[in-house]
């Protein structure tokens, strides 16, 4: 069984709770794109772990963790990470945490183009995580690359090196920032790339023969459907592509050896960054947005930047459905929203008087969308930790269950809170089948 998890917003959906949350059932837990630009949070007990580069089922020791081929990943940030969760009891060795031979390396001078390129965009900036990612996936693009594989010959790191940062210099200074230098990032890289070396691996052959050995695999995305470099809001998107299609390229399994798409919506939307948000909070509802961001904790787990919050979009989300061809869907964060009088949500749009009823690619249009809104009551009580369907509020039950025919599939899950076991399964789903096989 192989079971893909997509952010179906704009990120930050409770993607890692519910990796956590499944990964005691299955045995490999793989990323396949993106980097450190992803933040996780995974709380269990009274220990907190945010996830950036590591898969979240890292936590669970008896679990093979992978960091595939689509990944870009700063070594620094890598061993970072493994000594931060090794100071909070969870020991990271080879056997258990595979990294592809043909991930991209990022490198200090990727971090200073993402800052260069968003100085040069000015107004128009993408609000980046700034931790290199785009750069990094741009060399790529370009055929020039590092990949984890040639690091591992110094002579092929040192000629890389020099003449990639040849290139990226005449841009850094243009910015009259220092230039960087060849010697010292190779003294930094050096160590990094053979502490790194033991955890190298063909992984996309480990996990074809894992699934040959009947293991279950866990694909776990980073960011979102909506920041996909093809279908998201471009050009306010990460550089990689998030979509249920990328999890095949990215970790390297047939697309036909996926068994299952899973969708994590939040009961709400938000957004961190620059980039179109049709259902955005407006400044009326101010307080409503901070309510959320309050309860919600909506400050980025990475960079702690506020969210932007808004409205559930049902538009955007179906769109989101449609691409990766989700199978079933968690629901996450109900309990934010106890307290709300209302609740609206988006059923359509119109653009200039002119209704709209698939996501539109240009993000000046996108801009000027008017959402339709339906407005549901709200249920104006607790909703922490509840663990059963029919125990919800009435209010509570109906939303779910709007949401799910606005999206049209069905919701397997819903999370009462961040913990492990405030969360609801749907009887008879998709999702259940997945928990219990
Ligand atoms: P990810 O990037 O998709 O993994 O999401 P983040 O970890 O960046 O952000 C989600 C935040 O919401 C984290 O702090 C989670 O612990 C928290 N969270 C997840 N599910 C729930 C829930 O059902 N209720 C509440 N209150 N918080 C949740
Ligand atoms: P998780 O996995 C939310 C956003 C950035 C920026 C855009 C491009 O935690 O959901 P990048 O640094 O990737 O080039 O930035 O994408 N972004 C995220 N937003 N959650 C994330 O990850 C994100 N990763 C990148 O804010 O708008
Ligand atoms: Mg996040």
């Amino acid at each position: 069984m192989i079971i893909v998890i997509i952010g179906a917003q704009w990120g930050d959906e409770g993607k890692g709770k519910v990796v956590d949350l499944l990964a005691d059932r299955f045995d490999i837990v793989s990323r396949y794109q993106g980097g450190h630009n992803a933040g996780h949070s995974v709380y269990v007990g009274d220990r907190a772990f945010v996830l950036r580069l590591l898969p979240s089922g890292i936590i669970h020791e008896d679990k093979t963790c992978v960091l595939g081929n689509g990944m870009v990943i700063d070594p620094k940030a890598f061993f970072e990470e493994i000594d931060q969760i090794a100071e909070q009891g969870v020991e990271v060795s080879p056997e258990r945490l595979k990294v592809s031979s043909r991930a991209h390396l990022i490198m200090p001078y990727h971090r200073a183009l993402d800052h260069t390129s968003e100085e040069r965009l000015g107004n128009e900036k993408i609000g980046t995580t700034l931790r290199g990612i785009g750069p990094a996936y741009e060399d790529k693009a370009g055929r020039r690359g590092i990949r984890v594989a040639d690091a591992m010959s110094p002579e092929i790191l040192k000629l890389r090196i020099e003449r990639n940062l040849e290139e990226a210099n005449r841009i850094i200074v243009l910015y009259g920032t220092q230039p960087l230098r060849a010697d010292e990032i190779l003294a930094e890289m050096t160590p990094l790339v053979e502490r790194l070396r033991p955890f190298v691996c063909e992984t996309s052959h480990f996990l074809a023969e894992a699934r040959k050995a009947k293991k279950k695999i866990l694909l776990e995305g980073a960011q979102a459907t909506l920041l996909d470099v093809d279908h998201g809001t471009y050009p306010y998107v990460t550089s990689s592509n998030p979509t249920a299609g990328g999890a095949s390229v990215g970790a390297g399994i047939p697309p036909h050896h996926i068994t299952g798409v899973l969708g994590i919506v939040r009961t709400y939307a938000t957004r961190v960054g620059e980039g179109p948000f049709p259902t955005e909070m407006l400044d009326t509802e101010e307080p409503i947005a901070h309510l959320i961001r309050e309860r919600g904790n909506e400050y980025g787990s990475v960079t702690k930047r506020p969210r932007r919050c808004g409205w559930f979009d049902a538009v955007a989300t179906r769109y989101a459905a449609e691409l990766n061809g989700f199978d079933s869907i968690a629901l996450t964060k109900l309990d934010v929203l106890d307290e709300l009088d209302e609740i609206k949500v988006c059923v359509g749009y119109t653009i200039n008087g002119e209704r709209v009823d698939t996501f539109p690619a240009v993000s000046h249009d996108l801009r000027q969308i008017e959402p339709i809104y339906e407005t549901l009551p709200g249920w104006k009580s607790d909703t922490l930790g509840i663990t059963e369907f029919d125990r919800l509020p009435v209010n509570a039950q109906r939303y779910v269950r709007f949401l799910s025919e606005h999206v049209g599939v069905e919701i397997g899950l819903i999370s009462t809170g961040p913990e492990r076991d405030q969360t609801i399964i749907l009887k008879d789903s998709v999702m259940e089948g997945w928990f219990t096989n």
